[in-house]
């Protein structure tokens, strides 16, 4: 059976660290809130004059070498993010200039944390059919350009990262088992930015608007209601689909959001806290980059072998939620 498979992974994270202590000094929380209700530590922040293309740039270089491919080999760039270089054009093209991809396609995919997910569940679709062969998928964010730093509900949790994962078609047994995708457009208003988009353009109408209209506001205690319920619904879905038990599954990469949602998701999937990946001390919640740049550090780490059941899940804005199980 043909299935669409990774056969290249690579992430970056800029070099920039801000620490809970940092943010101590820059709003009223403390290392100790931030770490007990979220298990976040540190986090990377690019520089200013790094763009998410420059970081995918760099993520796209491990998963090269891996792959064993070169730019020119690529037939379809898709790029998941919510902080793209420009409006226009589309982040996917900025990176495709930028590696000399000259015989792709590219595209971006806007689905907030759950954008790589959807990026795989995409390219997946169309290796299947065949239209595209050697798919690169990005999921990158320079979050810290929409965060509001004055904000401590929401300036505690991001950072900037950017993940690349090259897929072509196998007949090896091993690849994509499946996917699932779903949103819910009703509930738009958890996660948001007021500003910039054609509902209030910048410069228009009623003029200024405050910087922090153009950030993410965020309600948080409902998000995660709704980040344990969705995320947990997913992961079965993908594993029912595949023919699997959740005592099948060898390692789970979520998206890492929270600790205690991740903590509640594989409760729900009574999985052993030692085959879950966690990286979200050192990162914090990174949107379309959190799950590209577990499954490559757990990959690198040696936490993920040929022919094990790997799971990821996403959770975020729109809402939007989905999960993908591999065979790797
Ligand atoms: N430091 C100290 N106190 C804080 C901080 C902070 N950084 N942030 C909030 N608080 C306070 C609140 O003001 C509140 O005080 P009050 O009770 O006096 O009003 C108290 O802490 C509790 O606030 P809650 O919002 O109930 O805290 P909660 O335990 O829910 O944690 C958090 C907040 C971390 C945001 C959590 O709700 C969460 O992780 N939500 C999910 C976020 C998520 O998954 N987002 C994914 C999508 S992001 C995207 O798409 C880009």
């Amino acid at each position: 059976m043909t299935r669409a498979k990774i056969i290249g992974i690579g992430s970056y994270t800029p070099e920039r660290v801000l620490t809970n202590k940092d943010l101590e000094n820059m709003v009223d929380t403390s290392d100790e809130w931030i770490i007990t209700r979220t298990g976040i530590s540190e986090r990377h922040i690019a520089a200013d004059d790094e763009d998410t293309s420059d970081m995918c740039v760099r993520a796209a270089q491990g998963a090269f070498t891996m792959a064993g491919l070169i730019p020119e080999d690529v037939d379809l760039i898709l790029a998941a993010s919510v902080t793209p270089d420009f409006r226009v054009p589309s982040l996917a093209c900025i990176i495709q200039k930028k590696l000399g991809a000259v015989n792709a396609a590219a595209m971006d995919i806007a689905a907030a944390c759950a954008g790589f997910i959807n990026g795989l569940t995409v390219a997946r679709s169309f290796i299947l059919t065949g239209a595209y062969k050697t798919i690169l998928v990005f999921g990158a964010e320079k979050l810290s350009s929409i965060t509001n730093y004055e904000d401590r509900n929401t300036c505690v949790l991001f950072g900037d990262a950017a993940g690349a994962a090259i897929l072509t078609a196998s007949d090896d047994g091993s690849g994509i088992l499946s996917t699932y995708l779903k949103s819910d457009g009703r509930l738009n208003q958890l996660i948001h930015i007021p500003a910039g988009g054609t509902h209030a353009p910048f410069g228009v109408g009623n003029g200024d608007f405050r910087k922090a209209d153009a950030c993410l506001h965020m309600n948080g205690r409902e998000v995660f209601k709704y980040a344990v319920r969705l995320m947990g619904d997913a992961a079965l879905r993908v594993i029912k689909d595949a023919g699997l038990t959740p005592e099948q599954i060898d390692l789970f990469v979520p998206h890492q959001a929270n600790i205690r949602i991740i903590r509640s998701t594989a409760e729900r999937l009574h999985l052993p806290w030692e085959k879950v990946y966690l990286n979200i001390e050192k990162f914090g919640n990174t949107s379309a980059a959190s799950v590209p740049l577990a499954l490559d550090q757990a990959l690198r780490e040696g936490r993920i072998k040929k022919g094990d059941h790997v799971l990821g899940v996403a959770f975020g804005g729109g809402l939007t939620w989905g999960a993908v199980l591999f065979r790797w």
